[in-house]
């Protein structure tokens, strides 16, 4: 069995932030998804996010289709105190525990898995994922004894000999569950920082005769834990790299690598042409032959083949276009459905709608969804056209085939195969 703790209790100070550190986004999605994403991946079945700093923001922030519990931890006095809190809820279950930080979002799932091989083909009791690092500033150190792991130092304690070490604790560990916590009251809080460290039981491990091995890694920049936003800037432009070179060698062209942001969930189909400055978030999909012209955002959106979408268009949430689409320049839609062949150009809002197939919506089609108090819905049929500039006031339903002359403001439902024109006269007079 599988359990695992996420540490996420802390401030983040030096994030200087008021938001808690580990919500904080890369690519989209919270840190701390990205960690839990990974133990969901690994199949842990248990996995404890201690939360404490504005608990409620990190609680609200979690994905619910990953499995997990919260565990409060009342004071940050530390990751080992951390530990502590989870312990009335994990010490009687069998099996290994991964401790995980929220701040160190894009290890990958191979690393884990090698650390997890790594510690079960030694038989370890406890297993700390390491890595070597130019500049070490900051983490714990690793002291070993020739091969042997001894003890972690942290940066405020180590001494300047120990300063020379590069290579670093990541914060990730595998433990025996059960010993664990047996062991874990013995921390005390005797350091430069008067915090318990979850790094001294290392030396509690192998004083009560438990074998402990250390996992080094070669790739050093998965293991980055963020502690303020230059680092953040950093891991997001390392995962995005990762994802965007995997969609890419999945068949999808990225004209400008550099500037194009797809989050980890999101899927794209092979002959997919996407131009700098889209932003592609969530559980977004875009089917093959779509191209994405430059500078859209798409957020828990679906776009099917061969659509052409954008510059500039924004589907804000749970969109979902048919094929053969075309949404043009500052397109805005959410909570809407589309057929397919329908195009919407340019300058429109689709809000809370559904809508046909073959469908024209002209230019500065607004669907008027919002009251003031509530949202309302708006269906349009097959083979419908919308002139330019037309207001829909929602609730309304518009049936197939109805042609709607441009400049109308239509609050009635309006039955099959309607003509509708709504303009005053235009009046020519001379000039005075
Ligand atoms: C920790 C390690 C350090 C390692 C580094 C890797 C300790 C003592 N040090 O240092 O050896 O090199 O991570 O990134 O463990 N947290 C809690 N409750 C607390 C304190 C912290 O939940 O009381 C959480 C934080 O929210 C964070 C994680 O634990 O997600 C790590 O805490 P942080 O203060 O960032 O530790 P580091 O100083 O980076
Ligand atoms: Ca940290």
């Amino acid at each position: 069995m599988i359990n695992s703790i996420i540490l996420a209790a802390g401030k983040g100070t030096r994030m200087k932030s008021s938001k808690p550190k580990v919500t904080h986004k890369v690519l989209g999605t919270e840190m701390v998804n990205l960690v839990l994403r990974s133990m969901n991946n690994l199949g842990a079945t248990n996995n404890l996010v201690v939360v404490g700093y504005k608990k409620e923001d990190v609680i609200s922030s979690l994905y619910p289709e990953l499995e997990h519990s919260i565990v409060e931890q009342h004071k940050q006095l530390g990751t080992g105190d951390a530990i502590k809190s989870c312990k009335e809820y994990l010490q009687d279950q069998d099996g290994i525990t991964f401790v995980v930080s929220g701040d160190t979002p894009i290890i990958t799932d191979t690393t884990y898995k090698n650390l997890l091989d790594y510690h079960k083909e030694n038989n370890f009791d406890m297993t700390v994922l390491t890595t070597d690092i130019k500049d070490p500033f900051g983490y714990g150190r690793i002291i070993r004894e020739g091969d042997r792991l001894e003890k972690i130092v942290e940066q405020k304690d180590a001494t300047s000999e120990e300063k020379k070490v590069l290579e670093i604790n990541s914060g990730i560990y595998i433990f025996d569950n059960k010993k664990l916590f047996e062991l874990i009251d013995l921390l005390d809080n005797n350091n430069a920082q008067e915090e318990y460290y979850l790094t001294d039981m290392v030396k509690i491990f192998i004083d009560n005769n438990l074998s402990v091995g250390a996992y080094k890694t070669l790739d050093h920049k998965e293991i980055i834990g963020v502690n303020d936003l230059v680092t953040l800037s950093k891991v997001n432009h390392i995962l995005k790299k990762r994802i965007n070179n995997q969609h890419m060698l999945n068949g999808v062209q990225l004209v400008d690598k550099h500037n194009t942001y797809i989050g980890i969930n999101v899927v794209i189909e092979e002959d997919v042409l996407i131009y700098p400055g889209n932003q592609i978030y969530g559980q977004s999909t875009i089917r093959s032959g779509t191209v994405l012209k430059p500078n859209n955002t798409i957020v828990n959106s679906e776009v099917g083949h061969d659509c052409e979408i954008g510059p500039m268009c924004y589907l804000r949430k749970n969109t979902e276009i048919g094929d053969n689409c075309r949404f043009g320049n500052f397109v805005e839609a959410k909570n809407t459905k589309i057929k397919s062949n329908t195009t919407a150009a340019h300058l429109t809002y689709l809000g809370d709608a559904e809508i046909g197939s073959n469908v024209n919506l002209g230019c500065g089609v607004i669907t008027c969804n919002y009251d003031g108090v509530n949202k309302h819905k708006t269906t349009i049929g097959d083979n419908v056209f919308v002139g330019s500039n037309t207001n829909l006031i929602a609730p309304i339903s518009i049936d197939d085939n109805v042609f709607i002359a441009a400049g109308a403001t239509v609050s009635d439902d309006v039955s099959k195969d309607k003509f509708i024109i709504q303009r005053a006269d235009t009046k020519i007079k001379d000039k005075k």
